[in-house]
């Protein structure tokens, strides 16, 4: 086993939610459970905490590695589903939440042990697949064959911000019938890309692109948060961790506009960074923003 996905922002996170001991609270994006565990040991036996995660491999890693807390503790319930549908989740439930956490995107786990799903450019003989959760149908590989030109450069560009979305789309549908695996991708925009001077990977917009639409991950974010808002109860928090700005911008004008109808009051002023030692121990956390409205 790899090492575990180290959480992000935790002890902002967890002060962002305010824990009550008898409270309920959602972890939408459960991962390798360690925002949950967390949430978990605040509680007493009369807490309770649902967590959810649309891929099945996170699901079963938790309910092993925290095979004795879940023996021990009654009140954590695990499920998966995406965080879009959250009240069809909680159907069983009649408690109205104190607080819920979307921590967005991929764990480490997913990078490195994907279980050929190729999530990072850097797994080179994986499949292009990207699905979180393998029920869904359409895999990266399917939309680079079924898009058009210029459909996948409207693609690249929306979701990537990539700059050579032309370029890319371009030879990628050229060549489109050698291109099956992730190195066969990412030799290909290596190949077309201009020399630029950045030292990140010259895949990584693209293939943040294909993972957003694969999954839908802005819609299920839009569907979500009005959902979360809503069944939250009044001086409930919701929290989100955002890393890129396609999703922070969503977070923000979010909490802006319930801010602004006077319906929550957004924490913090603004929103939460790593420190810089955060940063270091953890690279995967640059990015990262803590969001946090509480509802009026
Ligand atoms: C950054 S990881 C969470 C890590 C976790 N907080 C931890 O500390 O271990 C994000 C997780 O959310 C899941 N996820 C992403 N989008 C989701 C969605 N729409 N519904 C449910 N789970 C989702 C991913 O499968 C992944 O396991």
């Amino acid at each position: 086993m790899n090492k575990i996905h180290i959480p992000v922002l935790l002890n902002e996170t967890i002060d962002s939610l305010n824990i009550t001991p008898d409270g309920f609270y959602i972890d939408c994006t459960l991962g390798d459970g360690g925002h949950s565990i967390e949430i978990l040991n605040k509680l007493s036996e009369k807490g309770l905490l649902f967590s959810f995660d649309c891929d099945q491999n996170a699901i079963d890693f938790v309910k092993e590695y925290y095979k004795k807390e879940l023996s021990q503790k009654k009140n954590w319930v695990i499920k998966k589903g995406n965080f879009k549908d959250i009240q069809t989740l909680l159907k069983d439930s009649d408690r109205e939440p104190n607080g819920i956490l979307m921590d967005l995107g991929i764990s480490s786990r997913q990078i490195e042990e994907s279980n050929q799903r190729g999530f990072s450019y850097i797994e080179e003989n994986e499949p292009l697949d990207m699905r979180m959760d393998t029920n869904l149908n359409v895999t990266a590989k399917d939309l680079l064959n079924a898009l058009s030109e210029k459909e996948l450069a409207l693609i690249f560009r929306k979701y990537g911000e990539e700059r050579y979305s032309n370029l890319i789309a371009k030879h990628i549908k050229k060549n489109i019938s050698n291109i099956n695996t992730v190195g066969d991708l990412t030799r290909l925009i290596y190949k077309v890309m201009p020399a630029v001077s950045s030292n990140k990977n010259p895949s990584r917009r693209v293939f943040q692109a294909l993972r957003i639409v694969v999954n839908d991950e802005l819609n299920s974010l839009e569907i979500a948060l009005d959902k979360s808002f809503e069944i939250l109860q009044k001086d409930g928090r919701l929290s989100v961790i955002s890393f890129h700005s396609l999703e922070d911008r969503i977070v923000k004008n979010y909490i802006l506009e319930k801010q602004g109808s006077g319906k929550g009051e957004m924490l913090f002023n603004s929103h939460i960074a790593p420190t810089d030692d955060e940063k270091k121990h953890n690279p995967r956390s640059a990015s990262a923003k803590l969001r946090t409205i509480v509802k009026k």
